[in-house]
């Protein structure tokens, strides 16, 4: 491992600054209680832990989620990026902010993408999720004592009465319908010796392995890539781990998904959360982890509270615990509720999240594998790629390698918004052409053609219509010069001004940027600044000077992160395909 100085880099400067457990959790338990942070419970949590003041202030003023001044009794929250801004975004929230700014009881905040793109606007009620059009009844209710929507989640009363999805049985579920008793049949298979045999003694001679090796061939054999965004080779990663000598290890599956059009892990977490956990536990054994961490959106309430439930279902059974069915072995699996941010998403600033400090991502080598969670060897997955790994190791390798088209491995989870008929989650084979899948969510939305779209979240270029026929897939859709990143499709019709979308995504870029690198935090606003000014005198791309194209190249070479990298990527798509008539290019 490369070190300087006999120290790891990327954490030596914090070294010893802050040292001792996470004090997250402590203010996330105080923000519960009472709705916000009061100073008394601070000065209060800083003594009790001998921790100073200011590594408190420090935390509270990183993470957008704490408030240090009491909530209104009602807090909207209403979604300013692109699938929801596709929908009058900008008007109706105008429009809420004429109803309800005089209101002394009501307070309303915009903020970024809620992963409910699904329903636009998308808002929240006291945390509750909620949407535009239904907002003054929800209104209603809040202010009526004892009303479904007052309190709501941040006082922990009303997470069980927001609406949970009907549970519907997708093609990655191994388990018949209905038949929950068979559920984790792969863990069990693990634990007594009998999954499938011919890989274990493969991996069992495997040099330097310190986990249970059953599944890393059968995992080798299917091909399965991270679909957390860098389509990272699972089965590689996983072997990293398992090989290191550092103890212990865990595992983190990352639910932080909060890409503007991205929802699909929300979906999974709450229609299989089963899988999540099994594709955990195997994880676990593979790599020799007790432990493990579903690291989730503090808005995903709803989603948590599923995800709880199976947690002590599982638990009940035996299937989590001190002596995992009778096998001796302990596994637990924890939760951690994100105080807030997208960059959070970015593996090393969840893991100085997890560890107590501000969200920033390290410079890396060391990644995660060597020195991850509190310095120790940590694997850290999606949400979609943990539910993957049940049906693989029960059917095999080749079966999951065979449900793609075009060359395309497995199966894949999409999240479809913006202006389309029926936005949603679809899970289709790898490879699945992006016209394929826009008929399939009922084509653009009023029958209006298709002007461009993202094909992989708001990270991802614009592709034009002349490009519906690339497959969904990492390969096809970099060479077509965007990716497939989050696995959001945002479909944008005629009619709409092009480089104001872009500039929305950039704006979301630019309010989530952490701050820690200089060409990020400053070009991020004042390419944001360029293109509003230019829009609001009326200019459109031929408009654009070189200054944007200056900032863009700063911004991808010195960024330390991928927000960084590729905040400006978007706009730039939208620039080439306007000033060239083509679509974007590599
Ligand atoms: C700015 C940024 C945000 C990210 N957000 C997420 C996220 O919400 N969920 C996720 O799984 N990976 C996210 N990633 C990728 C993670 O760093 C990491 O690669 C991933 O969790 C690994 O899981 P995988 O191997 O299953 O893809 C993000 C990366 C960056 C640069
Ligand atoms: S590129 Fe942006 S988000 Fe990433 S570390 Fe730098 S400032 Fe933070
Ligand atoms: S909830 Fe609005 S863009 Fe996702």
């Amino acid at each position: 491992m490369a070190r300087t100085n006999g120290r790891i880099p990327g954490v030596e400067a914090r070294a010893g600054r802050s040292p001792g457990p996470s004090l997250i959790r402590s203010l996330n338990a105080i923000q519960r209680e009472h709705g916000w942070l009061p100073r008394e419970q601070l000065v209060r949590l800083a003594r009790d832990t001998r921790r100073p003041l200011y590594e408190l202030e420090g935390l509270i003023s990183f993470y957008p989620h704490f408030r240090t001044t009491p909530p209104a009794k009602i807090e909207i929250t209403v979604c300013r990026d692109l699938s929801c801004w596709l929908h009058g975004g900008d008007e109706r929230i105008a429009r809420i902010h004429e109803l309800y700014g005089d209101d002394a009881e009501i307070e309303v905040r915009e903020v970024s993408c809620i992963g409910r793109c699904d329903r636009p606007p998308a808002a929240t009620v006291n945390e509750r999720p909620a949407v535009v059009s239904e907002l003054n009844d929800v209104v209603r209710e809040a202010r009526a004592p004892g009303g479904a929507h007052a309190g709501g989640l941040r006082t922990g009363q009303a997470a069980s009465c927001a609406a949970a999805p009907a549970r519907r049985h997708w093609p990655n579920d191994p388990y018949p319908e209905g038949a929950d008793a068979s559920h984790y049949g792969v863990v069990r298979a693990m634990l007594a010796g009998s999954l499938r045999p011919a890989d274990t003694i493969e991996l069992v001679e495997h040099s330097g392995l310190r986990g249970m090796g059953a599944a890393l061939g059968t995992l080798k054999e299917s091909g399965l890539r991270g679909m957390g965004g860098a389509g990272f080779p699972t089965a590689a990663k996983w072997e990293l781990v398992a090989t290191q000598e550092g103890e212990p290890k865990y595992v983190i599956c990352n639910a932080d998904e909060s890409e503007p059009g991205t929802f699909k892990d929300r979906q999974i977490l709450a229609e299989q959360p089963h899988l999540v956990i099994e594709g955990m536990l195997i994880a676990m054994l593979t790599i020799g982890a007790e432990q493990g961490w579903l690291f989730v959106r503090h808005e995903y309430g709803p989603e948590e509270e599923a995800f709880r439930a199976e947690l002590a279902g599982a638990r009940a059974q035996a299937i989590l615990g001190e002596n995992v069915l009778g096998s001796g072995r302990r596994l637990e699996i924890d939760v951690f509720t994100s105080p807030g941010g997208y960059i959070l998403g970015e593996e090393s600033a969840l893991l100085e999240c997890m560890e107590g400090h501000r969200g920033e991502p390290r410079n890396k080598p060391p990644f995660p594998a060597t020195y991850g969670l509190w310095g120790k060897p940590t694997l850290m997955n999606s949400v979609e790629t943990l539910a993957a790994i049940p049906v693989i190791l029960e059917r095999g390798g080749q079966w999951w390698r065979d449900q793609g088209v075009r060359g395309g491995v497995g199966l894949k989870f999409l999240a479809v918004s913006g202006q389309i008929a029926n936005p949603g989650v679809y899970c289709v084979p790898m490879g699945t052409t992006a016209r394929e899948l826009i008929e399939l969510a009922g084509g653009v939305a009023d029958g209006a053609e298709l002007q461009a779209f993202q094909p992989g979240g708001a990270s991802s270029n614009f592709l034009g219509p002349e490009q519906l026929d690339v497959p969904l897939d990492f390969k096809p859709l970099a060479d077509a010069g965007s990716m497939l990143g989050s696995g959001a499709l945002v479909v944008i019709a005629e009619g709409t001004n092009l480089l104001a979308a872009a500039t929305n995504v950039l704006r979301f870029f630019r309010d989530e940027s952490c701050g820690k690198c200089v060409p990020c935090r400053t070009g991020s606003h004042k390419a944001h600044q360029i293109l509003t000014e230019l829009l609001e005198r009326g200019g459109g791309a031929g408009d654009v000077d070189q200054r944007i194209d200056q900032l863009e190249e700063t911004m991808r070479l010195t960024s330390i992160c991928g927000l960084g990298q590729v905040a400006l990527g978007p706009v730039m798509s939208v620039l080439r395909m306007q000033r060239t008539g083509t679509a974007a290019a590599p």
